[in-house]
């Protein structure tokens, strides 16, 4: 986080004055005082322009306690209902793929329905007839919206491909209803190509043949898992950078990496920075600093083809902002 605000700062116009708020969040508040968002937290953030989200959890805090009640309210309550997540590999980064695939897509993943809604239950806890159901919630206002952003992203880029990831041999409520919608949102946007592909399907794709893919559009579950594949043929966790976006402004979108917060390493200097960076060029160019985010950027990316030996999480920092102010 640290390395992040570092070259938010460098990057932003000299006339631009930076006012940041920092909040304490995740296992240590947890432990502290039992909580996990507190309501005037939440209401202090509203007034943010965005929200820099370093990454949180600790094996010290049953699981799903963080995740439900920090990352994933934060995401329900300012309606982060689009999911940017860019898969990119960067030149000079190793894939663990043959070759030399060229690399450069991005998924929309629903934010805010699926499976992550906390629509289930539990019956005869505890017995041998236990039961227990997580009922994916998929409306055609959370889809439209999502699909026809992914549209929109796909129609700025020079390949304007679009690719549907679903399951819908085998889901087929919610399968069907996206398959609809996409074809139908897709007819106001006849200069992009259209795919569909299982998830499966697309899992192998990622892998063989990820030169295919452009944007994606998924679900909020299958995005989340096919991302951290992205992130694994691109150069690793450590690079992948993400955007919870809320289109309308309403509410301040929030930037995260997609990776954990590492708790083996905590405090040792030596996390990678460099997934919070690209999250600070997404924050950037979504506030409307499209050449500073481009900078942000390119310095990662001159940074990404010289590296060699080991260096600290805040020589990666420094070496980054210094780029960006040179
Ligand atoms: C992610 C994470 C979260 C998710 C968890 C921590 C709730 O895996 O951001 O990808 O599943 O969305
Ligand atoms: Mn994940």
């Amino acid at each position: 986080m640290a390395e992040g605000l570092k070259v938010l700062s460098a990057a932003l116009p000299a006339d631009v004055k930076l006012e940041t708020a920092e909040y304490d969040l995740g296992a240590r508040l947890y432990h502290r005082t039992g909580e996990t968002l507190p309501d005037s937290v939440l209401e202090e953030l509203k007034g943010a322009d965005a929200i820099l989200l370093g990454a949180i959890g600790d094996p010290s805090v049953p699981s799903g306690v963080l995740e439900r009640g920090l990352l994933l309210k934060l995401r329900f309550a300012f309606d982060h209902h689009i999911n940017l997540r860019p898969g990119k590999l960067f030149p000079g980064v190793k894939s663990p793929l043959a070759g030399d695939p060229q690399i450069d897509f991005v998924v929309v993943r629903e934010g805010t329905e699926g499976p992550y809604v906390g629509n289930g239950g539990t019956l005869r806890t505890g017995t041998e007839q236990e039961v227990a159901t997580e009922v994916s919630l998929n409306t055609a206002f959370g889809i439209e919206r999502v699909v026809r952003d992914a549209y929109r992203r796909a129609a700025a880029r020079p390949r304007k491909k679009l690719t549907l990831v679903h399951k819908n041999n085998v889901l087929v409520h919610a399968g069907h209803l996206w398959t609809r919608i996409f074809e139908r949102v897709g007819r106001e946007f006849p200069e992009v190509t259209t795919d569909y592909l299982h998830v499966d399907a697309a899992t192998i794709f990622f892998v063989t043949q990820p030169e295919r893919f452009d944007v994606i559009v998924t679900d909020n579950l299958f995005g989340d898992i096919l991302t951290d594949l992205a992130a694994a043929v691109t150069g690793g966790i450590g690079l992948a950078a993400s955007g919870n976006i809320n289109p309308s402004g309403d509410f301040p979108s929030m930037f995260e990496p997609v990776h954990g917060s590492a708790p083996d390493i905590a405090g040792q200097g030596k996390a990678d920075p460099t997934a919070t960076v690209l999250s600070v060029a997404m924050l950037l160019e979504h506030l409307g600093f499209t050449a500073e985010a481009a900078q942000v950027e390119a310095a990662v990316a001159a940074d990404l083809t010289e590296r060699t030996g080991t260096r600290s999480t805040s020589e990666v920092g420094d070496a980054l902002a210094a780029r960006v102010s040179g």
